[in-house]
């Protein structure tokens, strides 16, 4: 079996969890945390979350009046797929339920460091496309703050506080850098604590939380040992860790370099092409020996879609479970389901995007 590895620039092998929350010293969410997101996004209570750090402090927080906020990224190197949507939206989910502010950083830095070929034009074109599908989920144009690297220069400064307080020895053990990597990858992750720190450095010392995949914890790890150093004096950050959504073929995270990966940008047909060849299907070899057996909606791609992006309802999501499991619904037909209810959500998304050009002012912050 392919050895595990989970770090913010690779995923590879079958992911296991529970050994993660044990590697990385996380706590797994408790009943109580997820009772209290129960009207929160369905992918928040069906358990693609499913670690955290400090989580119940923001809560508590919260709850004793006191000021949250929710900050998580995009690494814009491609058009996104829907893998990169699960952070924003919970924090849109979370930004809706407690009324707080969203902090959105862009790292094309990240992406210009790391990405062989791509220039700074590429990176900041990826940037001002994926800020507009980002604008389309919805978020309140008064409570969130989207910032490029690039252009949001200002960020330099809490870098350099941040940066002066990491030893190299520290961000290579963490990040594992290797002598022939640029130089970029040591000061980055400078960069991200400083976007992680932001909420705090913008508006004043509060907890905020970060809903990210489990790939980029260990910017928070980082970002928590240093928070609290003297002359930077900042409430340690939260963080809500997701398990990651599967590529068409079923391996461990759908990712923009492999292949198999719905594009927010996908038309309606490619979408019914790429589903009906690629999606890694549960069910059995022949129709006979499905309607006997019935499908594995543990291991069905289509099923996973269902579950944690794409059937809100709880009641209609047991119904598709059980009549696959039972027999009765063939692959052909549940993947039918996902089909209109993928290209449903593509066509509003790509409406709301266009829309999103008229109203980007109002979400980038300025220098
Ligand atoms: P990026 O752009 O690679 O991915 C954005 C977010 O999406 C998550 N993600 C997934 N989650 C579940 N299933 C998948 N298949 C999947 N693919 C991607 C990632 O874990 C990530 O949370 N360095 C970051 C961007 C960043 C950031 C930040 C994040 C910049 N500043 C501050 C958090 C806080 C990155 O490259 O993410």
């Amino acid at each position: 079996m392919e050895k595990m590895k989970v770090t913010p620039w690779e995923v590879e092998g079958n992911i296991n969890y529970e050994k993660l929350i044990k590697e990385f010293g996380t706590t797994p969410i408790s009943k109580q945390i997820y009772e209290e997101l129960k009207d929160c996004h369905p992918l928040l209570r069906r358990g693609l979350y499913f670690s955290h750090r400090d989580f119940d402090k923001w809560l508590k927080a919260h709850n004793d009046g006191k000021k949250v906020s929710v900050i998580t990224g995009r690494g814009p190197s491609e058009k996104m797929h829907i893998g990169h949507l699960i952070p924003f939206l919970v924090a849109k989910s979370l930004q809706d339920k407690f009324n707080c502010d969203v902090y959105i950083p862009i790292s094309d830095d990240e992406k210009f460091f790391i990405k062989e070929n791509l220039t700074i034009k590429d990176a900041i074109e990826f940037s001002q496309d994926n800020i507009l599908d980002l604008i389309a989920l919805g978020f309140n144009p008064k409570k969130t703050f989207i910032f490029e690297d690039f252009i949001h220069t200002d960020i330099y400064k809490y870098a350099a506080q941040i940066a002066k307080r990491i030893t190299y020895s520290v961000a290579k053990a963490t990040f594992g850098l290797t002598p022939e990597k640029n130089i970029g990858w040591s000061f980055y992750p400078a960069m991200q604590a400083a976007h992680i720190l932001f909420p705090q450095f913008h508006s004043k010392k509060h907890i905020s939380v970060v809903p990210v995949g489990i790939d980029q914890d260990p910017f928070i790890r980082l970002t928590r040992d240093i928070a609290t150093h003297n002359d930077i004096n900042l409430e340690k950050p939260a963080a809500l860790h997701a398990k990651f959504i599967p590529s068409l073929h079923g391996s461990a995270k759908m990712s923009s370099s492999g292949i198999g990966v719905i594009l927010l940008s996908d038309d309606p047909k490619t979408v019914k092409k790429k589903i009906n060849k690629y999606a890694f299907s549960g069910g059995q070899k022949t129709t006979e020996e499905h309607r006997q057996k019935g499908g594995n909606t543990d291991v069905d791609v289509s099923f996973q879609y269902l579950k944690y992006l794409f059937e809100p309802s709880d009641e209609k999501l047991e119904n598709i479970k059980q009549k696959y499991e039972s027999g009765e619904m063939l692959t052909g037909e549940l993947k039918a389901i996902l089909i209109e209810k993928i290209n449903a959500f593509l066509k509003e998304h790509q409406k709301k995007k266009e829309e999103a050009k008229k109203n980007l002012d109002k979400f980038i912050l300025k220098n």
